[in-house]
C-alpha cells in the first residue's frame, strides 16, 4: 500500500463516502485526522520543495517533472522506484517524506491555511500547478468513478454542484486557488498545465531557474520526452500499475491529459453558470491565467 494508513475503505461493498476535516474532504479509510492536525507544526527544512496542487492539476505529470529536472533529464531516474515513494504526499505519506534525502520533493494537495506552517511563512520553495477549473472538474468526475476510495458521483449535473459548494476532495477549489496566489512570496513559482500543455520545454526552463539546476538544451529535450502523457501512461513506474488495486482501471488515472475535454462535458447552461460562479468567486485575486489554449 503506498498510504501510511491501512487502507481499509470498503471495497467491493460499496463506496465510502468523503470525511469532512477542517473546512475539507478527505478520503475515509486513507487520511487519518489524528496524522492531520499534526501536519501544521511539521519541520519543514529549507532546501524542501513542495508540489502544491488543487486534485486532478496535473500533480503526477509535475512529480515526474521535478524527478526529472533533479537528475538532470537522465530518464533512469523513474525506474526501479514508483513515482508516488520519491515524491510523497505529505498528507499521506508522511513517513516516507522523513526518509527522504535532501533535498526533499513533498507533495500536497492541502489548501494554503491547512498547510505546514513555515510553508505558509515561505520557508522553503513551493510550485504552485493550477489548471481550468472546467476541465478538473471532469477529470475529478472520472477520477471519482475510477477510484474505489471514492464515492460514485450520480451523474455530471450533480458532480458539478458538489464541485462548487466544495464538497468534494480537498474542498473548495475556490478557496485552493486563493490561499495560494495571495499568497505571493518569493518562493512560489506559478505553472498551469495549459502551459505544460502548449510549451513544456519553456515551463522546465522556468523550473530550473526557480530550482537553481541548469539544464542542457538536450537535457530538457530529454525531461519532455521522459514525462509525456504516453511514457508516463506505459511507464509501470509512473502509471500505477504496481500500486495495488485503489481503482477500477489502475492506468485509466490517465485518460486524455488535454486541454478543453469540458467542451464535451458541460451544456451551454451548465458552462454559463460556472462562468458566473468563478466571476463572482474570483474577483480581486488577479488571475491572469488564460484557461482556454486552442
Ligand atoms: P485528465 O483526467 O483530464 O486526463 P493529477 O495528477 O493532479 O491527479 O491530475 C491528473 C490529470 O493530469 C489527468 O487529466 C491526467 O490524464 C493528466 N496527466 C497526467 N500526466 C500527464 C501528462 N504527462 N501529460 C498531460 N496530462 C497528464
Amino acid at each position: 500500500m503506498p498510504f501510511d494508513e491501512a487502507s481499509n475503505f470498503n471495497v467491493g461493498d460499496g463506496r465510502p463516502s468523503l470525511l469532512p476535516f477542517r473546512g475539507i474532504y478527505v478520503m475515509q479509510g486513507i487520511f487519518k485526522e489524528e496524522t492531520l492536525m499534526e501536519l501544521e507544526h511539521f519541520d519543514v527544512l529549507h532546501d524542501d520543495v513542495f508540489i502544491i496542487s488543487y486534485p486532478k492539476s496535473g500533480t503526477n505529470w509535475m512529480q515526474v517533472l521535478m524527478r526529472l529536472v533533479y537528475a538532470e533529464g537522465d530518464h533512469k531516474c523513474l525506474e526501479g522506484v514508483a513515482s508516488w515513494e520519491k515524491t510523497p504526499w505529505l498528507e499521506l505519506q508522511k513517513s516516507k517524506v522523513l526518509q527522504l534525502s535532501r533535498p526533499r520533493i513533498i507533495t500536497s494537495h492541502f489548501p494554503h491555511r491547512l498547510a505546514p506552517h513555515a510553508l505558509q511563512e515561505g520557508s522553503a520553495k513551493v510550485i504552485y500547478v493550477a489548471r481550468n477549473p472546467k476541465d478538473i472538474i471532469v477529470s475529478l468526475y472520472h477520477f471519482c468513478k475510477n477510484a474505489l476510495f471514492m464515492e460514485m458521483p450520480k451523474d455530471f449535473q450533480s458532480f458539478l454542484e458538489v464541485f462548487i459548494d466544495g464538497k468534494v476532495l480537498m474542498g473548495s477549489w475556490f478557496e485552493h486557488i486563493q490561499g495560494w496566489m495571495e499568497c505571493k512570496h518569493p518562493q512560489l513559482l506559478y505553472v498551469m498545465y495549459e502551459d505544460m500543455t502548449k510549451d513544456l520545454p519553456a515551463v522546465v526552463r522556468r523550473m530550473c531557474t526557480f530550482l537553481g539546476k541548469t539544464l542542457t538544451e538536450v537535457q530538457i529535450e530529454s525531461v519532455v520526452k521522459h514525462s509525456s502523457f504516453t511514457a508516463m501512461k506505459n511507464n509501470p513506474m509512473t502509471n500505477f500499475s504496481k500500486a495495488e488495486k485503489l481503482f477500477e482501471d489502475n492506468i485509466k488515472f490517465f485518460r486524455k491529459g488535454k486541454v478543453g475535454d469540458w467542451k464535451n462535458h458541460f451544456t451551454v447552461a451548465q458552462s454559463e453558470w460556472f462562468d458566473a460562479v468563478y466571476q463572482e468567486r474570483t474577483v480581486g485575486l488577479g488571475l491572469d491565467f488564460t484557461w482556454d489554449l486552442p
